[in-house]
């Protein structure tokens, strides 16, 4: 059983919101990864992997654009909320810091969107995204900003936030039965993720703090990554 089942059914509603209303942090991140990926491919010509595809909304809207996706998630509940999305999606559950079912240089794009942090080891997903890429693939990847998206940074009353930590550790909110009092998250330094990718191998070619739609806040929610699969 995976750590994310008992969530599974109060993520999807946290996504059909943000989804319906188009405003919120998961709904920033799906259009963020999607104006990405017109930047560097044409998307109805390739295969795509989802990494962490949770409830499977992005493996979705990535496969209207004509894309042949496989979204691949550890949790067999958020999975199954999936299998329920129309479209011609291969739906696998796997570990993508290993991706055991999945052979090497199988897709054009891989993506990990606010997976990373979920993650104990966040550069075995790397590797296994450059492994599983063909050459000169590209990788999309976004997390929550570690500088202000974390417990250690809130906002004061005059706008401006202090940050009270930046080192790599594990967390957990304060308070009981929600997803992040439970699980927690890992927080790493943005140098931590970037320097990771490029020992995996991959060149950065964009780097981008989007700001949360429908919100006035003009501090970044996200740090979005895309990288290429270069020295092979
Ligand atoms: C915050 S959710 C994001 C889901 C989805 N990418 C989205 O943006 O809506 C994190 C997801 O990562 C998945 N996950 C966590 N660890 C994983 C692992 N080792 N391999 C694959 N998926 C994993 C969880 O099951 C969950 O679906």
């Amino acid at each position: 059983m995976s750590n994310y089942d008992q969530w599974a059914s109060q993520y999807n509603s946290i996504v059909d919101n943000e989804v319906s209303q188009k405003t919120g942090i998961i709904e920033t991140s799906y259009q963020f990864v999607l104006e990405q990926l017109y930047e560097y491919v044409d998307p109805s010509k390739i295969k795509i992997c989802d990494l962490g595809c949770g409830q499977g909304e992005l493996s979705f809207r990535l496969s209207k654009l004509g894309a042949a996706v496989t979204g691949i998630d550890v949790s067999d509940k958020l999975l199954e909320l999936a299998r329920n999305k129309s479209g011609a999606i291969k739906w696998v559950c796997d570990d993508a810091m290993k991706l055991k079912q999945i052979a090497d240089n199988s897709f054009d794009v891989a993506i990990s969107n606010l997976m990373l942090m979920d993650v104990p080891d966040f550069q075995s997903v790397f590797k296994s995204a450059y492994r599983v890429l063909v050459p000169e693939g590209i990788f999309v990847c976004v997390i929550m900003h570690p500088c202000f998206q974390s417990p250690f940074s809130y906002p004061l009353e005059d706008g401006s936030r202090n940050v009270s930590s930046y080192s790599a550790q594990h967390w957990k909110s304060k308070g009981s039965g929600t997803l992040r009092s439970t699980l927690g998250a890992y927080h790493q330094p943005i140098s931590e993720y970037l320097n990771k990718l490029l020992e995996s191998g991959f060149s950065i070619i964009h780097l981008n703090e989007p700001l949360t739609k429908g919100s006035t806040s003009s501090v970044p929610s996200l740090f979005g990554i895309v990288a290429q699969k270069f020295n092979c």
